[in-house]
């Protein structure tokens, strides 16, 4: 099992806007990328097609040079795509243990018991075990994306999108929130991090990625990224600059 993720030409228009205008980018297996760019750039865009929610209008996405554009959420979540969303996607009225089984039941040939001890094992890892029979409805807005997280890791996926996973969580949270995506960065999946802060992006990721309207303007080491006159231009008069 790899990770390498390859966009090829890639196109996506709404009506008459372009949101992704030819982007062509390479991640290698392991890599922990941050995609930054002011609102409206496309970052939830490309996500959402790299994950299967859209399709793109051309181009092509290849997971460890197979194609898998066109492919449903589900289909890539099983063939190793996971995805954390901007707006937190739990289910408010099922206990975490309930969450955590949801998605991985779903994968053919999984017992109730092994996927049962799998939930519990990263449940203890994310410091939610004495909340398991408890309703999502009674965790934080950071335990949620931590319940989130969870229910990704069920799926041991080979590439991690997480898009604004810290907006609104606490700073120890957020630290532990760090650990957890080094941890698994550290055994090997690929993550891409979307995020306006960016003392995380900065903290976390060796390579870094800036979009404006559509396209690539930076690619390369944090701090270079962070000096390039078109990304301090491209945030210019944009209020979620650092
Ligand atoms: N479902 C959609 N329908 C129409 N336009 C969209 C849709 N999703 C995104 N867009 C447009 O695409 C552009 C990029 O948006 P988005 O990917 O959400 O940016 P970001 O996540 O960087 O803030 C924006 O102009 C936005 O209005
Ligand atoms: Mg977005």
């Amino acid at each position: 099992m790899s990770g390498q993720l390859q966009i090829r030409r890639l196109v996506k228009s709404f009506g008459g806007v372009q949101a992704i205008k030819g982007i062509d980018l390479t991640f290698a297996q392991g890599e922990l990328i941050g995609l930054i760019g002011p609102n409206g750039s496309g970052k939830t865009t490309l996500l959402n097609i790299i994950g299967g929610y859209y399709n793109a209008t051309s181009g092509d996405v290849l997971l460890d040079g197979q194609r898998c554009d066109g492919k449903s959420p589900v289909q890539l979540a099983r063939a190793g795509i996971g995805r954390s969303f901007q707006v937190t996607k739990v289910f408010k009225r099922l206990t975490l243990m309930e969450n955590m089984l949801v998605g991985a039941l779903a994968v053919p040939g999984t017992s109730r018991k092994a996927a049962e001890e799998r939930a519990r094992a990263v449940l203890e890892t994310l410091l939610l075990t004495r909340l398991a029979d408890q309703p999502a409805s009674s965790l934080s807005g950071g335990q949620a994306k931590l319940l989130e997280f969870g229910r990704i890791m069920m799926l041991s996926p080979r590439v991690v999108l997480l898009d604004e996973p810290f907006g609104g969580v606490h700073p120890d949270l957020k630290r532990f929130m760090y650990d957890k995506i080094r941890e698994w960065n550290a055994s090997g999946v690929t993550i891409i991090l979307v995020s306006h802060d960016m003392g995380s992006i900065f903290g976390l990721c060796r390579r870094v990625v800036a979009l404006s309207y559509g396209e690539i303007i930076a690619d390369g080491l944090p701090e270079a990224v962070k000096a390039d006159p078109a990304v301090l231009e491209a945030y210019l008069g944009d209020n979620h600059a650092a």
